[in-house]
């Protein structure tokens, strides 16, 4: 059975389309066939049929196989084109092929021409079937580019919903960090003048009553005025906490030898109670920081190093460089503590003693965290039980 062929013939003679025709049946195929002879009817034939292939004369009464060419490039179909023609000479052969025809046969020899249509079918087969494949490669492509897109754009989305709702929580929160603080200060610094006047009272009446009452009225006196003490720290303890970010100096070099001098001498007296041996590496870094601050550090860190122990407390204060900052420690043979309890105890009023044991609010190093925090730095400690204690803190050195 003869193969189908769609063939759209340019050709003015019917005769030679028929010669045409007839060379395609003997070659195998069943041609379904429109011949044209001038340019609008090439171009409604283009429009409404579907052809496998185009053969045209080279020249007809005003149309031309050149132009029937531009027409069917400017129809966007790849069909093969071939030109069948009389001896038109090889000059002018070549330039229809640099043009875009496929192929050029002589009408008196159309042997060539089931070839020839052979093997363009067979090319523009190739030709179409690389083009559908990049085809789909650029749709699939574009599909996965849009996926991508739609992809980013949801992350985007989603990273900047959550950032802003990270930023609102931690404006609230910190928001509702300085209204606490604000009120402890207010609070403390409040109790501190009626307390004041218990204090004076207390004092007056023993001072006056004293002995002239009962015994348990003495006992009692002097309860009240442990308690009044008691109340003092602690007030001048939250007051100290609260002012920490709201009272602190702008920061300058300090250097830190004269931070430790200072401590030192501001716990003279606890030192000399105890017979505490204070040491330090001989050279102590400049930092970047409030002094003020910073000696409250180091004054709570050594004072709590001489209060937790049991024999002659010795405490030795070194530090090193680690990149542009100074990672100071703080080494005690106190009583130290279990490694568990070591995250807890920076927190406001937790202890691991009683105040019976040891006196003391619970809040000096929460302090310490405050001031190192607000300097950008970290603190901790670690212990090796009875052994004592190292407490290491960072800070940022000057340039
Ligand atoms: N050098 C230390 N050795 C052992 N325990 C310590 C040391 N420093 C602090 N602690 C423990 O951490 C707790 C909290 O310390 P701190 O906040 O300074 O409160 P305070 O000194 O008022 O008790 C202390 O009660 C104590 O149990
Ligand atoms: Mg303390």
């Amino acid at each position: 059975m003869n193969k189908p062929i769609g063939v759209l013939i340019v050709e003015d003679s019917e005769d030679d389309a028929l010669l045409l025709l007839r060379e395609l049946r003997r070659g195998g195929y069943e041609p379904v066939c429109e011949r044209v002879e001038t340019h609008e009817a090439l171009k409604a034939a283009l429009e409404n049929g579907r052809w496998d292939i185009v053969i045209s004369d080279y020249v007809l009464p005003g149309f031309s196989g050149l132009a029937a060419l531009n027409i069917l490039k400017e129809s966007g179909q790849d069909l093969p084109f071939i030109i069948v023609s009389g001896n038109i000479g090889e000059d002018i052969a070549v330039a229809a092929m640099k043009a875009g025809a496929h192929d050029y046969i002589i009408k008196g020899n159309l042997t060539r021409l089931v070839p020839a249509v052979e093997r363009e079918l067979r090319e523009a087969d190739v030709r179409h079937e690389k083009q559908r494949a990049e085809e789909e490669l650029k749709v699939e492509r574009q599909r996965a580019e849009k996926a991508l897109k739609e992809a980013n754009e949801t992350l985007e989305r989603c990273v900047a919903e959550r950032t802003a709702k990270l930023a609102q929580s931690e404006a609230e929160l910190q928001r509702s960090n300085s209204d606490l603080q604000q009120f402890a200060y207010i609070a403390s610094h409040d109790l501190q003048s009626p307390l004041r006047n218990v204090e004076g009272f207390v004092k007056l009446l023993a001072r006056r009553y004293k002995g002239q009452l009962d015994a348990k009225a003495d006992e009692f006196i002097l309860h009240i005025s442990n308690g009044v003490k008691d109340m003092q720290m602690l007030i001048r303890d939250i007051l100290e906490y609260s002012k920490v970010d709201s009272g602190g100096k702008m920061f300058a070099s300090v250097d830190m030898s004269l931070c430790v001098n200072k401590a030192i001498s501001n716990l003279r007296a606890e030192i000399d109670e105890k017979n505490a041996e204070i040491t330090h590496n001989e050279t102590l870094p400049v930092v970047y920081g409030d002094a003020i601050q910073l000696t409250g550090l180091l004054q709570n860190l050594i004072g709590n190093a001489i209060k937790f122990s049991q024999e002659q407390p010795k405490v030795h204060i070194s530090w090193k460089r680690e990149g542009n900052r100074a990672v100071f420690t703080i080494q005690d043979n106190g009583i130290g503590m279990d490694m568990k309890d070591t995250d807890k105890i920076f927190a406001v009023f937790h202890r691991l003693h009683s105040k019976s044991e040891y006196p003391g609010t619970g809040i000096g190093l929460a302090i310490c965290k405050k001031i190192v925090e607000r300097h950008g730095g970290l603190i901790w400690v670690e212990s090796e039980g009875e052994k004592g204690s190292t407490f290491y803190f960072t800070l940022p050195m000057k340039e």
